[in-house]
Order: C-alpha cells, then sequence, then structure tokens
C-alpha cells in the first residue's frame, strides 16, 4: 500500500478521490483529457432500468459559491450500460467501477443492481437513495428509515458486490438513515448528495429551474458535508465516503478527518475537467504540509479528541 492508498469496503484505491455520479458520464469523455486510471476509482452517471431524458430544461442555476442542478436522472438504461458503456470503458480505464444505481420502486433497485452484478468490471454498487430531482419515489426512500432500510436490504439479496447507499442530507436526522443502512446490511455509506434549493427569475419571477426546484453542490455546501460526515461516521461502523463541495487537496483531507475513507468530487469537474486529477497530484504536497505520512491514517482522525 503507498502512502494515498485506501481500502473501500475490501477493495484498495491507489488514493481516495473519486468524481462523484453525474459529474463524470460514464468515463470515457473525461479519458480523452487524461489517463483517468490516476484515479481512485470514478462513480459513474446514475443508472436506472429503463433509458430516462431526464427533466426539461433549464436544468442549471448559478448560485454563490455553488450551482442548482435538476437533471433529473438522464440515462442511457442499464441495458445500454451493459451493452455499449462498459465496454466503451474497457478501453480507457482498467480498475473497478463504482455503479451508481437509482429506481423509483425498490423493485427497481433490485432488478437494476442484480443486473449489473455480475459484470466483472464493477466494484462497488453506490445505490442513490437520495435525488432531489424526480417525483415519486427517488429521495423519499433517503428520508425514511424504514424505506432506506427496505431497499438497502432487497439490494443486498441480490449482489456480492459491497453496497454504499448513497444518503440524502434533505432530513432532520442523517445518523437514523444511516443507522437503519447499516442495520440492513449497507457496506458503506456514500454522504452528502445535493440540498434541494431554489432560485427565482427577477425579470420572469418565475423559477429559473424548469423543474422549479433543484439540487445545491459545490463550495456552499462543504462545512455542511463535513458535519454530516462526521456525525456519521462516529455513529457507523462502515466505511463512509464523504462528498459535497470538495474542490481541493485540502478538502480531501479535511473530509478524511471528519471520518472519511475516501471522497468524492462532484460539482468541481463541471469547473474544471481536470480537477479530480489536479486534486491527487497536489495531496502529497499537502500531506507533506500538514505532516501526514499516510491518508488512511488520519480517517476519524477529528473525533479523537472527544475519546479523550
Ligand atoms: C439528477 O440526475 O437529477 C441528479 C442525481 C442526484 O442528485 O441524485
Amino acid at each position: 500500500m503507498g502512502p494515498l492508498s485506501v481500502n473501500l469496503c475490501g477493495i484498495e484505491l491507489d488514493n481516495p478521490v473519486i468524481p462523484a455520479s453525474g459529474t463524470f458520464g460514464f468515463g470515457y469523455e473525461f479519458a480523452e483529457l487524461y489517463d483517468i486510471n490516476c484515479l481512485g476509482t470514478f462513480s459513474f452517471k446514475g443508472t436506472t432500468r429503463e433509458p430516462r431524458f431526464g427533466n426539461p430544461t433549464p436544468r442549471i442555476a448559478e448560485a454563490p459559491s455553488g450551482m442548482l442542478n435538476s437533471v433529473g436522472l438522464q440515462n442511457p438504461g442499464v441495458d445500454a450500460v451493459i451493452s455499449r458503456e462498459l465496454p466503451r470503458l474497457k478501453t480507457c480505464f482498467s480498475k473497478p467501477v463504482m455503479a451508481n444505481v437509482s429506481g423509483f420502486s425498490v423493485e427497481e433497485y433490485v432488478d437494476v443492481c442484480a443486473a449489473l452484478d455480475p459484470q466483472p468490471q464493477i466494484g462497488w454498487l453506490e445505490v442513490n437513495i437520495s435525488c432531489p430531482n424526480v417525483h415519486g419515489e427517488g429521495m423519499s426512500f433517503g428520508t425514511d428509515p424504514n424505506a432506506a432500510a427496505e431497499v438497502t436490504r432487497a439490494v443486498k439479496a441480490v449482489t456480492t458486490k459491497p453496497v454504499i447507499v448513497k444518503l440524502s442530507p434533505n432530513v432532520t436526522d442523517i445518523v437514523s438513515i444511516a443507522r437503519a443502512c447499516e442495520d440492513a446490511g449497507a457496506d458503506g455509506l456514500s454522504l452528502i448528495n445535493t440540498l434541494l434549493s431554489m432560485r427565482i427569475d427577477l425579470r420572469t419571477r418565475r423559477p429559473i429551474l424548469a423543474n422549479t426546484t433543484g439540487g445545491l453542490s459545490g463550495p456552499a455546501v462543504f462545512p455542511l458535508a463535513v458535519r454530516m460526515v462526521y456525525q456519521v461516521a462516529k455513529a457507523v461502523c462502515i466505511p463512509v465516503v464523504g462528498l459535497g463541495g470538495v474542490s481541493s487537496a485540502e478538502n480531501v483531507i479535511e473530509m478524511m478527518l471528519a471520518g472519511a475513507t475516501a471522497v468524492q468530487v462532484g460539482a468541481a469537474n463541471l469547473v474544471n475537467p481536470f480537477a479530480c486529477r489536479d486534486i491527487i497530484s497536489d495531496l502529497p504536497r499537502v500531506m507533506e504540509e500538514y505532516g501526514i505520512k499516510e491518508l488512511n491514517e488520519i480517517i476519524g482522525g477529528a473525533s479523537e479528541w472527544e475519546k479523550m
């Protein structure tokens, strides 16, 4: 193991940096820009059973230190992911990839996970129970501990791959949802998804987003994400993947001190497509600055004082 490596649910990553789902497509678009094998891994676009066109436009709105999106889970559907996206990815990425799975019913989550389970390129299933941009059941699985547990239990029954459940920050008590997923068999948790938000155009006096609301991401949400990762990591025994506004090597280290084993980078990829590559190459400098010899030694370091 090198000084940057971490172990995520039994699979070793060369480094903890993972482009977040929805900001990195299915990888090969970025492989035209740089060798994406420098990444720990990446989480591919949220995949549903059927192809989805997504929400009407406009789907993006700006915000101070962040952005709102209401993409609405646009994706080609799981059959096309298996027949087209994964073979294309194989030509440019030799590491296990994280498959992000979305759904509108327990049955849909199960069907998509069962279809992806035999794919050898897939290392982890990241089960997204927290999309704020779809009507119906998308986010409601992530806002109720019983529903979160039901999805977790059902997908665990159809896969041997580690299941990482992606949690919503749009709740009063994220720890209760996290514990419910752990009790139901989750191998890991990722948090946070975006915050339900809204902007209004002063000229038209209407919402900017066609869907009225969208999910806020970017540096504005980073302190909130750190707080939630800290609270959840202290409360569970399974690994936590931290995300939400991460845009620098310093942010990666802060997330790991909060308790994250690995760290996803989302909106920053949309500002700078080289963001993850640049963060990885900057990590050794920041580690040296703060006297860190091995990254896996700092995981959860910020809660050590509470044990004193
Ligand atoms: C989207 O496609 O609307 C974003 C996915 C998510 O926030 O979970």
